[in-house]
């Protein structure tokens, strides 16, 4: 899978992409990051890319232009979606990034300031995707949260132990808590059933602890 992420600022991308899940995922050859930075698109010798806004509002919004050719210059490696960050997006969920994860190839598009220029989304944007209900300085911060948890979804990236299944959101349920060494630490056990080696028994006791949970804390998972 080939990521395009295009952005004012590809420096924040740097000890993301090398770190990491992610760092895994580029070394394995399941994924190709590339950055390609809208100021290098951008007009006039004093390289502007955002202007003051019509209406008159507080911020500034980025200008189509270098946006439109930034984008138009990597659709000639290939077609792809564009997605681009914005609180006004749908809400991103692991369904949503289960459905990308199977793409080739995808577009990002990170947008800072106030907003882009509404003509880029009406033209060039195929979705927009928001990561919750807050307002980030920009896109880039969203394109890792995109970008990390599409990665880890590509073949051979997990490990059979680490597998997905055992992930929250997998089958519409949270995560189950989990355990490891010492039995004891500071008075507090770790379940026995957990060290009775019966796998039949250790499978039940996660499923129920993850379905008590979901329906504890995120009742609104829970299908009919
Ligand atoms: N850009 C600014 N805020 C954002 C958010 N919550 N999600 C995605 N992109 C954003």
């Amino acid at each position: 899978m080939t990521i395009e992420v295009l952005t004012l600022f590809p420096d924040m991308f740097s000890g993301f992409s090398e770190s990491s899940m992610v760092a895994r995922a580029i070394r394995k050859k399941a994924l190709k990051l590339r950055m390609t930075d809208i100021r290098d698109f951008s007009i006039g010798k004093n390289r502007q890319v955002d202007d003051y806004p019509y209406g008159g509002f507080a911020g500034m919004v980025m200008k189509p232009e270098p946006i439109y050719d930034a984008v138009a210059s990597v659709l000639t490696r290939g077609s792809a979606p564009v997605i681009y960050f914005t609180p006004q997006g749908r809400k991103l969920d692991q369904n949503i990034i289960k459905t990308y994860s199977e793409h080739k190839r995808i577009i990002l598009l990170c947008g800072h300031y106030k907003e882009i220029d509404q003509r880029i989304r009406n033209m060039v944007v195929t979705d927009e995707i928001s990561i919750g209900d807050y307002v980030l300085s920009g896109g880039e911060l969203a394109a890792m949260v995109f970008i990390d948890s599409v990665s880890r979804l590509q073949k051979g990236v997990l490990s059979d132990l680490e597998s997905a299944q055992s992930d929250s959101f997998y089958e519409d349920k949270l995560g189950f808590p989990c355990w490891t060494r010492p039995d004891v630490f500071m008075g507090s056990e770790v379940p026995s059933v957990l060290r009775n080696g019966n796998h039949k028994l250790i499978n039940q006791f996660n499923e129920d602890s993850s379905k008590q949970l979901t329906k504890a804390r995120r009742p609104d998972l829970i299908k009919e």
